[in-house]
């Protein structure tokens, strides 16, 4: 067998065995084989597609190609949570200190940014002194001390995966249910949780752009989370516009710690509490999903969420001054508004444009070796079905290039849509799949 046998199957179209699929992973994961190799595979992938067995191959050689964690010594039941991506999303920011202040075991390894989408990882290096990359013996200790820790994919965790992101990210391969599903799913399947709530996004700013494409890939992961005993619940939300406010990498963690204080977006609390209902139920702390609702609510009003966000912090060597006065994250060199050229309603926002445009000031990567500027990015003032009268401001933009700056006002512009027309608000959770 070799590499190039391999190319040349998927090439034309035909199904890979699981021998040829764990050979290109080992070989791959150990450098036996080239990053042009690998990205000629993946774009053969990305264009034709894997069978379901392929896809189970895939995900249980990804998993299987560095440690698995074992996290018993907890004694608890560890619910996982993870998003397929979108624009706006902080999330996991807001959500899992919120239900690790509720007392469930928060354990989760995020990405960085793939995309035109912004990745967890990114945003917690925002503040300054946070450790992503701790090793298994911290992140397990930190779990035990304070119910929770973030971090990155640099423990030896499914390295593939680690791998063939930052590969797909950097040669266009990414919206693909395969390369998803088993991405997600192998991730999760060796960082050692028992039971995983998927955050499937649908909409112009999410991998799958039709709600019959995130169905699909929900059905695929929720298949592999069975094959591999460990329960899968998906909710189905809604990325057509970006989500919350703030789209940039310090912006959103601002945004993520004026929820956590009680001032939450509207959009961002349907999702956080749907999925926190969930994970609740999961873990075994709370069978209904109303009464969990309310718990989570309640946290976040009497502070205990934001504390635990400040515990977080502190334990993984951040500077929570920055929590408590956000005033102290670096700020870009320009901050200029886009003010509404006409009057009527807010139609639409699609969210990968917006995501394009913010990564194009410099929050994301081009290159899978860029670095990225933490300050960049926008505000929007509104939301689709708000308002607007001619000359109200739009959106802020944070800028540090006059040049970048410029283009950003021209195209966001062009991407926010305004009719005379009312529209009601969108319906952010469109489905639960189990
Ligand atoms: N999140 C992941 O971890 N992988 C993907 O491919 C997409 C979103």
């Amino acid at each position: 067998m070799n590499i190039l046998e391999i190319i040349e199957k998927k090439r034309d179209k035909k199904e890979l065995s699981k021998e040829e699929i764990t050979y290109f992973i080992e070989g791959y994961t150990h450098d036996k084989i080239a990053d042009y190799q690998a990205s000629a595979l993946i774009m053969a992938i990305y264009l034709n597609g894997m069978t379901k067995q392929e896809t189970t191959d895939l995900t249980i050689a990804m998993a299987n190609s560095g440690e698995k964690l074992d996290l018993s010594s907890l004694n608890e039941v560890i619910v996982d949570k993870h998003s397929t991506g979108g624009v706006g999303d902080k999330v996991s920011l807001i959500l899992l200190p919120l239900v690790a202040s509720l007392g469930v075991p928060v354990a989760k390894m995020s990405g960085r940014g793939l995309g035109f989408t912004g990745g967890t990882v990114d945003k917690l290096e925002s503040i300054s002194g946070y450790q992503t990359d701790i090793n298994i013996h911290n992140f397990v200790q930190n779990v035990e001390k304070i119910g929770i820790s973030m971090i990155s994919q640099t423990l030896n965790l499914a390295p593939a995966d680690k791998k063939i992101y930052s590969l797909r990210d950097s040669i266009s391969c990414v919206e693909s249910i395969p390369l998803i599903a088993s991405s997600i799913m192998s991730k999760k399947i060796a960082s050692g949780a028992q039971k995983i709530v998927l955050d499937v996004t649908c909409g112009s700013g999410a991998f799958m752009q039709s709600k019959e494409k995130a169905e699909e890939l929900a059905e695929e992961m929720i298949e592999i989370g069975r094959l591999a005993n460990k329960e899968t619940v998906c909710v189905l939300t809604n990325m057509d516009e970006p989500l919350g406010y703030a789209v940039g990498n310090s912006l959103e963690v601002i945004e993520a710690i004026q929820s956590l204080k009680g001032d939450m977006p509207e959009d961002v609390k349907d999702v956080v509490l749907e999925l926190g209902a969930y994970m609740v139920k999961l873990a075994g702390k709370g069978e209904n999903i109303e009464e969990n609702t309310a718990r989570l609510l309640k946290n976040i009003e009497n502070g205990k969420a934001y504390e635990k966000f400040i515990q977080l912090v502190e334990n993984q060597g951040g500077d929570s001054s920055y929590i408590k006065d956000i005033n102290q994250f670096p700020k870009a060199s320009y901050i200029e508004n886009v003010y509404s050229q006409k009057s009527g309603y807010i139609q639409s926002m699609n969210a990968k444009e917006v995501g394009k445009i913010v990564c194009a000031l410099g929050a994301g990567r081009i290159r899978k070796e860029d670095s990225i500027d933490n300050a960049v990015g926008i505000i929007l003032n509104k939301k689709v079905s708000d308002k607007v009268e001619k000359e109200d401001v739009l959106v802020t933009i944070y800028a540090n290039s006059k040049e970048k700056l410029e283009e950003a006002k021209k195209k966001l512009l062009e991407v926010i849509k305004i009719e005379e027309q009312e529209i009601e608000r969108p319906k952010m959770i469109l489905e639960i799949m189990k």
